[in-house]
């Protein structure tokens, strides 16, 4: 955390930390590779001499197919990147957007002049803006993906995607909450004290809301991402985004909203760049 974060959270009554793995998958961030699919189930002892290869041997191992995963897109303040593969790039580009606008959403609650009715109107639009493509985001996980995952997942894997719904449904009476203060504060009205401990309240609960879904975030990247590359294959995330995605994004929810920008996120790589967040969000430049 940033000194400058670290003074923007100081005073802050912050939520419970929700479980993290303490060695969660380590992010693959090369070039792709190949997978190895010999089963290793029973390794060879050491005294064990190696046996000669048959000419039969040989051409059963050429034969063996490998699979080549792509690389995942790994992008700052993401946790994880679990390799795998499916191509996890828009989900997440989504949660870049999601961290930097609550990012900066904090720190505007922080040092916004709380009689400045005109940045708080500013402020509430966006914040709308960007509550709502949140809940489509969440509603899509919870309607699509984590059900598909559900069906096949052992016992340990079904705790971790329960409780992804659960955080989701704690992160939304936040944004309300952060929704209806933000509009008092455009609405003006009050005394000068009034309208600065509004601001001072509204501050506490953007860097709570800030610090929670940058928890969940994480946990999702981590763990759920993980099991997702253990169950799916790519036609199964384009028909699951198909049904549970593209169904929800409506003009508005991204045609004013974008996870990346020229000035907020890094460049893409390859054609994904010209792939999905022009067709996802009508951005077609940086
Ligand atoms: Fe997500």
């Amino acid at each position: 955390m940033t000194p400058h974060l670290t003074r923007q959270l100081s005073g802050v009554v912050c939520p419970t930390p929700l479980p993290m793995r303490a060695s969660g998958t380590r992010p693959h961030r090369g070039q792709a590779r190949p997978v190895d699919r010999t089963d290793r189930s029973t390794p060879t002892p050491a005294s064990t001499p190696t046996p000669t290869l048959t000419e039969e041997t040989r051409e059963t191992m050429s034969a063996t197919p490998t699979t080549t995963h792509p690389d995942q897109l790994f992008l700052p303040g993401q946790a994880a990147a679990p390799e795998g593969p499916v191509d996890m790039s828009m989900m997440y580009l989504m949660h870049h957007g999601f961290r930097r606008d609550l990012r900066r959403f904090a720190a505007a609650a922080e040092h916004t002049p709380a009689d400045d009715s005109a940045t708080w109107a500013a402020l509430a639009r966006r914040w709308d803006l960007l509550a709502e493509v949140l809940h489509h985001h969440h509603t899509g996980e919870d309607a699509g993906v984590w059900p598909a995952l559900l069906e096949r997942a052992d016992e340990h894997e079904r705790a971790t995607l329960e409780a992804m719904e659960a955080e989701h449904a704690g992160i939304d009476p936040l944004l309300r909450s952060c929704a209806e203060r933000l509009a008092a504060l455009a609405a003006g009205g009050g005394t000068g004290a009034e309208r600065e401990a509004a601001r001072a309240a509204l501050a506490v609960r953007m860097a709570e809301a800030n610090q929670l879904l940058g928890q969940h975030l994480a946990h999702e990247e981590t763990d759920a991402m993980a099991i997702l590359q253990r169950h799916l294959t790519p036609e199964d995330w384009d028909r699951i985004e198909a049904e549970a995605f593209e169904s929800q994004n409506g003009p508005r929810s991204c045609s004013g909203w974008c996870p990346g920008s020229p000035t907020g996120s890094p460049p893409l790589r390859g054609g994904r760049r010209s792939r999905w967040p022009a067709r996802r969000c009508g951005w077609s430049g940086g």
